[in-house]
Order: C-alpha cells, then sequence, then structure tokens
C-alpha cells in the first residue's frame, strides 16, 4: 500500500508543466491547453496516462504499446472529442471501455490486433460520427458492437479478415453514410446484409471474393452515390441485382474481376448501359478471363463480337424454317395441281364420251 502511494506521488512529481498554463500535463505528453490538445504519441506507453487534464478535447495515444483498453479508462477525461489510438497493440476492449465519452466525435482504432467485438464496445459512444478499425484482425460482422452508435457516419472497416457479415448486421446503423469494407474476405452478399442502411451514400466492397451478388442485396441502399466492387471474383453479375438500386445516381466500379466475355455478359451490359442512374465508370478497365481466346482482352473491344455466334445460329434457325415452310408450300401447292389436273382430265374425257354418244 506505501509502495503503491509512493509510485503515485512520483508520478505526480513527473508531472511537468508544459505549454503556457497552470494545468500539469503527464510526463510522455505535450498538452496544448489552450487548444484543448494533448499528444502522447510515438511514447512506447503501455497503460492509457490516467492525469490527462479533464479539459482535453483532443487525445493522440497513437504509435505506443497500448494492448489493453480498460473499463472507463478515459472516465478523467469526459470532454474528448478526439481519441486517436491508432498504431497500438491493442487486441481487447471490455465492455464500457469508452462509456463516459458522450463528447466523442471521432475514434481511431486502425492498426492494432482486434479479432472480436463485444456489446458493451459501443456503450455511451452515441454522439460518435467517425469510427476506424482498418487494419484489424475481425473476421465476421454480427451486428452485436455498434447498437449504441446512433450518430454514426463513416465506419472504416478495410483491412481485415471479414468473411460473413450477418444479416442486419449494420442494422442499428440508420444514420450512416459512408462505409469501407475493403481488403477483407467477403464471398457472398446476401439479401438483407445492408438492409436499414438507407441514407449509405459509399460502399466499398474493392478486393474481397465476392463470386455473386445476390438480385435484392443493394434494394434498400436508397441513398447510394458510390458502389465498388473492384477486385471481387465476378465471372457474371445478374442485371436486376443493379437495376434493384433505386437511387438518383450511383457510380459502379467493376474492374479487377474475372469476366466471363459471352453473349450473356454482353447483354447485361447493354442493359446496364442503358439505365441512365447507373454509371459503370471503369468499363473501359473490364477485362475477359474467360473463355481461354479472349483471356486478357478488354471487354469493351470484344463486345460488338460475343453476340455473333449467337446471332449466327439464330440466323441459320430462322432461314432453315423459312426453307423448310416455303418448301412444304410449294410441295403443298404442286400436290393440289396435280390433283386438280386429274380431276379436269376425268371431266374432260367424261365430257368426251358425252359427246361421243
Ligand atoms: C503563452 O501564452 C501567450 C499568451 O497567452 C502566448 O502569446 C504565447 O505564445 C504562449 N507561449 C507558448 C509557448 O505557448
Ligand atoms: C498524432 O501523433 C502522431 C505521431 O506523433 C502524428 O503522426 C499524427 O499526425 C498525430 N495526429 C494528430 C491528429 O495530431
Ligand atoms: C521506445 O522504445 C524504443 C526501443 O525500445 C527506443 O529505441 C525508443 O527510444 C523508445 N522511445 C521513447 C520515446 O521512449
Ligand atoms: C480507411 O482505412 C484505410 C486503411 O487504413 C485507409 O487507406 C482509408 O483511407 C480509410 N478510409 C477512410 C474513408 O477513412
Ligand atoms: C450466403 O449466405 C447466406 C446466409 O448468410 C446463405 O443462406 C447462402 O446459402 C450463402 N450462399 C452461398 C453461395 O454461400
Ligand atoms: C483502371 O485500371 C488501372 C490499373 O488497374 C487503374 O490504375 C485505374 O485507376 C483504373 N481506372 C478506373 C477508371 O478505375
Amino acid at each position: 500500500m506505501h509502495f503503491l502511494l509512493l509510485l503515485v506521488s512520483l508520478v505526480l512529481g513527473m508531472w511537468s508543466i508544459s505549454s503556457n498554463t497552470s494545468f500539469p500535463c503527464p510526463s510522455h505528453c505535450t498538452c496544448h491547453l489552450e487548444l484543448k490538445f494533448a499528444t502522447c504519441a510515438s511514447n512506447n506507453l503501455t497503460n492509457v496516462p490516467t492525469t490527462i487534464p479533464p479539459s482535453i478535447e483532443h487525445l493522440n495515444l497513437s504509435l505506443n504499446h497500448l494492448a489493453f483498453v480498460q473499463h472507463q479508462a478515459f472516465r478523467s477525461t469526459r470532454r474528448l472529442r478526439t481519441l486517436l489510438l491508432n498504431d497500438n497493440q491493442i487486441s481487447a476492449i471490455s465492455d464500457g471501455a469508452f462509456s463516459p465519452l458522450e463528447a466523442l466525435i471521432k475514434l481511431d482504432l486502425s492498426r492494432n490486433r482486434i479479432s472480436s467485438l463485444t456489446e458493451g464496445f459501443s456503450l455511451g459512444l452515441g454522439s460518435l460520427l467517425e469510427l476506424s478499425l482498418a487494419e484489424n484482425q475481425l473476421t465476421r460482422m454480427d451486428g452485436c458492437c455498434f447498437y449504441h452508435m446512433d450518430a454514426l457516419q463513416k465506419l472504416n472497416l478495410s483491412h481485415n479478415a471479414i468473411h460473413s457479415i450477418k444479416i442486419r448486421a449494420f442494422g442499428s446503423l440508420s444514420t450512416l453514410r459512408r462505409i469501407n469494407l475493403d481488403g477483407n474476405k467477403i464471398y457472398n452478399l446476401s439479401n438483407g446484409v445492408f438492409s436499414m442502411l438507407r441514407n449509405l451514400e459509399e460502399l466499398r466492397l474493392k478486393g474481397n471474393s465476392i463470386d455473386h451478388l445476390e438480385v435484392g442485396v443493394f434494394a434498400p441502399l436508397t441513398s447510394l452515390t458510390v458502389l465498388d466492387l473492384a477486385e471481387n471474383k465476378l465471372n457474371a453479375v445478374d442485371f436486376k441485382a443493379f437495376l434493384s438500386l433505386h437511387t438518383h445516381s450511383t457510380h459502379i466500379w467493376l474492374g479487377g474481376n474475372p469476366w466471363t466475355c459471352d453473349c450473356d455478359l454482353q447483354r447485361v451490359f447493354r442493359k446496364l448501359h442503358s439505365v441512365q442512374r447507373l454509371l459503370l465508370d471503369d468499363y473501359a478497365n473490364l477485362t475477359c478471363a474467360e473463355p481461354e481466346q479472349l483471356r486478357g482482352n478488354a471487354l469493351r473491344d470484344v463486345d460488338s463480337q460475343l453476340c455473333i455466334a449467337e446471332t449466327v445460329t439464330v440466323l441459320i434457325i430462322t432461314v432453315t424454317v423459312v426453307i423448310t415452310v416455303v418448301a412444304a408450300i410449294v410441295m403443298a401447292e404442286k400436290k393440289q395441281k396435280k390433283t386438280s389436273k386429274g380431276k379436269h382430265w376425268t371431266e374432260v374425257s367424261e365430257m368426251s364420251c358425252d359427246s361421243q354418244n
């Protein structure tokens, strides 16, 4: 106990009065009280400093060695608006870690080691507008963890290992405007995963393993302006999956997918081009992976040829049918003529018989 007190007084003694104010600042930090700003970044810290002045609104703890965020770790800095915890080694966050931070607007947890989140993660974060969890080790989104974030507008989940998203995983985030899921392992987008996101403007899914889209998956996204599906595993796509986007105008990126360039694909893109609200910004970048003889070709350069084979087949069938029908008619006519000629002769011969009599 005495040792602890000694330690505490030692720590207190180490406070240096930096900057221009009468408030103390933890020894590893620099405080700019007039700007309500403190930075304790790049200091090998393994714990959140407990003595940060309560008036601080912006706290930079990036590039340290933090491994764990305890329950109410920030209870003495309730006015925080920005909290940067990026580039640490955080692997666990206890329930309510951020719970008294009712003014927090921006939380950066990118480049840590977070592999799962709990329901208590979002406790007290009702004002948060921007959350980054980019470059962590998350594997699934099951909707547990954003429950109390009633105001969130930007969510960055890029470069994790997310492979599955549960239906309505983002259901509590109806205020969300931008979500970044680039560089994950998503392979299956089923109907309902984006339900409730009626304010979503930007959906980034570049660099995943998506190989098919269910027809209604984007239908709830009535505000979407950007849909990035580049560098996935799509080889074909259903026109209706995009047609169901009832937006004013949406820019869609589809480059870097292994397209099977056949007549069906050509038709899908011809239809997509005819829908004015859907803008295929990187159509020039789409290349064929199949069939083999077209591999590496730009879809744009070969699209006019893709339906030729089918057109030729259709032509051949049509011509064959026409010939058959014509032939049948001609034959029928010939036959009729023959029979009527025969009749005529019998009539004539009967007449001649009569005249002879
Ligand atoms: C200290 O405060 C004064 C006036 O408040 C200001 O002019 C000065 O630049 C400040 N000095 C530092 C080191 O912040
Ligand atoms: C936080 O600190 C890091 C490391 O010193 C620095 O690179 C970064 O720009 C700081 N961020 C802000 C918003 O001040
Ligand atoms: C952090 O640790 C590294 C390696 O142990 C050391 O080189 C560096 O000086 C330390 N930085 C600070 C601010 O203490
Ligand atoms: C999301 O995080 C990634 C990776 O750190 C970064 O490149 C990207 O700029 C971020 N996006 C947004 C919208 O903040
Ligand atoms: C995609 O996921 C849904 C539910 O998440 C599942 O019902 C469906 O079978 C999956 N489809 C494929 C092709 O894996
Ligand atoms: C086309 O692809 C190249 C190389 O992958 C990329 O740099 C460029 O930005 C793409 N263009 C568009 C419009 O996406």
